[in-house]
């Protein structure tokens, strides 16, 4: 059986936080081992809320290089950018024509993102590339057939989007796109240090993320000062914060650490600043090992970016034998 394929894409916005990393990132370096994977860092998508165009170019040469360092392989993988492959915007161009207004306008994120306080200062627009957004998401998909998309239950609905203009085509066209299935893995999700109520997020600011290359002093500080009981649970049920920094235990695969600490807890006598210390330890030893990693690449930053061109190009060919096919059936000469 020929190996199945899987795509997933990134947005180049800033350096990956521990969210990120083990909510996605980790599982794509894991789904490498079994699955023809393709990778897009996609800064057609970046361009759809305000954005620094200086900013942007670095963001992306930066999550080529954060990428690699977090354990993705060119060897195994296709690590494209979405800009050095125009068919994705042909091809949504295209694929507008079988999505309804309707359907966009039902999509949450558009909600949320045109209401954002980011859009609603002065010189702002709600573009109307936010409002198709989720087509050029259909496009990035449906090119490379994949069988599985791995994303976050807040990409759902722009799959399902994806997955409704697929059939569409398919029935006006015969059986060409496969059918993408979401891949949900049981990722753990991290929560701010700051404020345990909300979701690891850089949007919230620096002091509620900790990112996979930041400094061990700051690692530090960070956790100290991490929220554990704010003093409304009960006694019986485990505070966020402190549920939070066993997630991160378990998640760094602390595994004797996790369980020592977990049965002092309820023994009741858990000393938080232990269990912060033991947090802290496993946050640095990996960023550690990140924060290497990527010198090692940015020194060589060159062969590098050839390396991801080149990979860039040959996904390429893929995207070029996709669009070709497609508008033979739609009758574009
Ligand atoms: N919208 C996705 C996000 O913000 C990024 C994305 C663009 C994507 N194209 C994709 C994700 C294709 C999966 C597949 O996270």
């Amino acid at each position: 059986m020929p190996i199945e394929r899987v795509l997933s894409c990134i947005q180049p916005t800033g350096e990956i936080h521990f969210g990120n990393y083990f909510g996605a990132i980790h599982n794509w370096v894991q789904l490498q081992q079994q699955y023809d994977c393709f990778f897009g860092i996609v800064n057609y998508h970046a361009i759809t809320m305000p954005y620094k165009p200086d900013q942007l170019s670095k963001d992306t040469t930066n999550m080529i290089f954060d990428l690699l360092a977090c354990g993705i392989s060119l060897d195994r993988s296709h690590l494209f950018i979405q800009s050095l492959i125009p068919e994705h915007t042909e091809l949504s161009w295209i694929l507008s024509c079988y999505c309804s207004y309707g359907e966009l306008q039902r999509m949450t994120q558009f909600k949320d993102k045109s209401e954002s306080d980011k859009l609603q200062e002065k010189g702002t627009i709600v573009s109307a590339g936010l409002f198709t957004y989720p087509i050029l998401q259909a496009a990035d998909i449906l090119m490379y057939h994949p069988a599985y998309v791995p994303v976050g239950k807040d990409q759902e609905q722009h799959l399902e989007l994806a997955r409704n203009i697929a059939q569409r085509f398919n029935h006006k066209h015969g059986t060409y796109f496969t059918d993408p299935n979401p891949l949900f893995t049981d990722v753990p999700k991290l929560l701010s240090l700051a404020d345990p109520a909300k979701k690891m997020s850089k949007s919230l600011g620096d002091n509620h993320v900790i990112r996979v290359f930041e400094e061990e002093a700051s690692i530090r500080k960070k956790v100290k000062v991490a929220v554990t009981d704010t003093g409304t649970q009960t006694s019986t049920t485990m505070s966020a914060g402190v549920s939070n920094l066993f997630e991160i235990l378990k998640a760094c695969e602390e595994t004797e650490v996790y369980s020592t600490l977990f049965k002092n807890y309820q023994d009741g006598n858990l000393k938080y600043s232990v269990l912060k210390e033991e947090v802290a330890n496993a946050l640095v030893s990996k960023a550690n090992y990140f924060i290497k990693r990527r010198k090692e690449i940015r020194d060589d930053h060159n062969t590098w970016l050839k390396k991801v061109q080149e990979s860039s190009e040959q996904t390429r060919a893929v995207a070029q034998s996709t669009l070709t096919k497609v508008k033979e059936l739609v009758g574009l000469i």
